[in-house]
């Protein structure tokens, strides 16, 4: 060893003494995995360590589950379990003058001797009410996920221990409580006052709140595990694009890797970089976003009030007034007109993050069917005259705030992602009988057409406000893609870079060789159509029913994350005058998407150099219609009559 090595290593020494004193300054972050002997670590290399030095509670049980489900990204704390048949107190040491974070984990499994189904109970965290009457089994078949994270955020209470109580429920003969792993993490306060939406004289005060995180989002960007979050708090921030409403998905904005976020005076644990350096905008066309509004949905229990966190950060405009827009939450104006949004006024500059929360009681008579949908929405503001049309979210973050110590609501009722599931297949087949009825008695498939000119123009939007996309091969699932993805913090929904269940559900995943062999191995006599994504090719599945296939040319740009956000959007997309997405094949590097085949071709061919009977007039406007239709469907979500 020379002597710039050693100088080297004893540098790279240095520096790493120093990593691991700065990660353990946080002395108070405890990770306890229930019911298991002896500490592990996961593969994030997080520490869990066993749970009975902190049980208050003598003679309770353990149990190891019987069934590691697939979709379960770690054994750890997941497979074993800590049971209570009776009520059961954790005590644990935090520093009373300070706000902490509290994960539940939880895999309603199979455990050895106990029927999981009949596993109701409540949980409190000192005097705060955080469940009741939950069954972690009918809250995950209801979200299609195997395991669940609940986290908390409490208020400090100045006491030097956090209590943690168990109660089976009394109203349910053999009722029990379980629980797998508990995480507590000291945090800063990062809350304040919210304005209450709508009531500009009316303020919520969620700092002496306690917040249950019904969503974190890292909007227009990628999923950032716990591991990669700032300020050591290692919160989740999953993708948006799950909870965007109607097909006006916007684009996705990034900017460069080296581009530099100035936190200035606002604490780094806010939200990692990778939030602020993402976001989705509606695009570059000024005139359509002006029209309509980019839209997100969420599903929240009834009778609580709400704090939405809205964390913005521009990168690629510098002054006052190049973006302005307009915010509504729940039909109300959150910021408009003569206050519109404008990041860099609110900032200060490019590249300086900042956030902004909004407070909002949802009851019944809010939102639609349940009366338990939140929406967001953004629009530009006309009135500012700003020099582009455009709108844009970098993160989102939702909580529920306490209401006298409680915030427990109802478990879910069974979604209807399940009734689509289940029901997919009889689904799928009344499509492509519509779809036959229309091609057939139409006479002309203008709707092909309309399909693929729609994913033309998405792509083209997004790659105009893009500048990295990853165009990787890869395959878009692991394994484990029919059980459930992905557990979420709120629980309320599956997301991820991964397909959500929904899409999963409603559409069916082909292997390569099918379609080789429906295509005759992408014989060029079968190709129909052929477009900067590659080529579609005509082809059968099942024996006899044709198809559309759109294969990815692996020169194109469209890489995994377009592929993922084209099969999410069309497989939400059911409209008499659209063609369906049957399915996706992401086989041996190969990337396809296929759609029912239009066997009459397109209306090009029945307008130009045709053999082809001549339309009638009468039939010409019966096509324009119904183009329209599906327009104004792909851009409201809504059927129009
Ligand atoms: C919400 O509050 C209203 C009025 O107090 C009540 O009628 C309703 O049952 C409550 N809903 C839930 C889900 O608790
Ligand atoms: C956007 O949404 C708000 C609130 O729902 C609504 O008042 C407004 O008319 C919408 N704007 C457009 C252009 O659709
Ligand atoms: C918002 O407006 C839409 C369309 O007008 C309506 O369907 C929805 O119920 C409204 N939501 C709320 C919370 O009032
Ligand atoms: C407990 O939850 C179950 C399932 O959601 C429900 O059927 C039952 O009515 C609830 N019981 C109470 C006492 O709220």
């Amino acid at each position: 060893m020379n002597e710039k090595t050693r100088t080297l290593c004893s540098l790279l020494c240095f520096f790493s003494v120093l990593l691991v004193s700065i990660s353990q300054s946080n002395g108070q972050d405890l990770a306890l995995a229930c019911g298991a002997s002896e500490s592990s670590a996961d593969p994030d290399k997080k520490k869990w360590e066993p749970d009975t030095k902190f049980l208050k509670t003598p003679n309770t049980d353990h149990a190891t589950a019987t069934y590691q489900d697939p979709s379960l990204l770690s054994t750890i704390p997941y497979m074993t379990a800590r049971i209570f048949t009776a009520p059961a107190t954790y005590e644990i040491p935090v520093k009373g003058d300070k706000r902490h974070l509290l994960r539940l984990h939880f895999y309603p499994s199979a455990y050895t001797g106990l029927n999981i189904d009949d596993s109701y109970f409540s949980v409190a965290a000192n005097d705060v009410t955080l469940l009741s009457n939950f069954s972690a089994s009918i809250t995950c078949q209801a979200l299609t996920q195997a395991y669940l994270v609940r986290e908390y955020s409490l208020a400090p209470t100045l006491k030097d221990a956090l209590t943690i109580t168990f109660t089976p429920s009394d109203k349910h003969p053999k009722a029990f409580a379980f629980i797998n792993g508990i995480e507590v993490v000291e945090m800063p306060e990062l809350f304040d006052t919210a304005v209450l939406v709508g009531f500009t004289d009316q303020t919520a005060d969620a700092k002496s709140a306690n917040l249950q995180t019904m969503f974190r989002l890292n909007v227009g960007g990628q999923d950032i595990p716990g591991s990669q979050d700032s300020g050591g708090l290692t919160r989740t921030w999953y993708n948006d694009a799950p909870y965007i409403f109607s097909a006006g998905l916007g684009v996705t904005l990034r900017a460069s890797n080296n581009f530099r976020i100035d936190y200035q005076k606002m604490p780094v644990s806010t939200a990692p970089p990778d939030v602020y350096k993402t976001a989705r905008s509606q695009g570059p066309n000024g005139d359509l976003n002006v029209n309509s509004n980019l839209t997100w949905m969420f599903q929240v229990d009834t009778n609580f009030t709400y704090i939405m966190r809205l964390h913005f950060c521009e990168f690629q405009q510098s002054k006052v007034n190049q973006k302005a827009f307009n915010i509504y939450i729940n039909n109300r104006t959150a910021q408009g007109d003569t206050n519109a949004a404008d990041i860099i006024a609110w900032s200060g500059g490019k590249g300086v993050p900042t956030y902004k929360d909004y407070a909002m009681y949802v009851d019944a008579s809010n939102g639609g069917a349940g009366g338990e949908d939140v929406s967001l929405q953004m629009t530009p503001s006309k009135f500012a005259q700003p020099e582009y049309l455009d709108s844009q979210l970098n993160g989102l973050e939702i909580f529920k705030m306490d209401t006298m110590k409680n915030l427990a609501g109802p478990n879910p009722k069974p979604s209807p992602m399940q009734a689509n599931q289940d029901g997919k297949r009889e689904f799928r087949r009344d499509k492509r009988i519509t779809a036959f009825i229309i091609g057939s008695a139409g006479g002309v498939a203008a709707v092909l057409l309309c399909a693929l000119c729609f994913t033309m123009y998405q792509r083209k939007r997004k790659f105009q406000g893009s500048d990295s996309y990853t165009s990787s091969w890869l395959p878009i699932y692991g394994n484990s893609h029919t059980s459930a993805t992905k557990s979420t913090i709120s629980g309320k929904s599956n997301t991820g870079s991964h397909l959500s269940n929904l899409a999963a559900g409603l559409c069916r995943r082909f292997t390569l060789s099918e379609i080789k062999h429906g295509t005759q191995n992408f014989d060029e006599s079968n190709v129909i159509g052929v477009g900067g994504f590659g080529k579609v090719y005509k082809g059968v599945i099942d024996g006899t029913t044709k198809v559309a296939i759109k294969k990815s040319n692996p020169n194109s740009e469209q890489g995994l994350n377009e592929f993922e956000t084209e099969i999410e959007l069309l497989s939400r997309l059911r409209h008499k005058h659209l063609v369906s997405l049957i399915g996706y094949c992401d086989d041996g590097g190969e990337m396809c998407l296929i759609y029912d085949y239009m066997s009459l071709g397109t209306l090009r061919e029945h307008l130009y150099n045709t053999k082809r009977p001549q339309l009638t007039w009468k039939r010409r406007l019966e096509l324009a219609i119904g183009s329209a239709r599906g327009l104004h469907y792909l851009h409201t979500g809504q059927c129009c009559l």
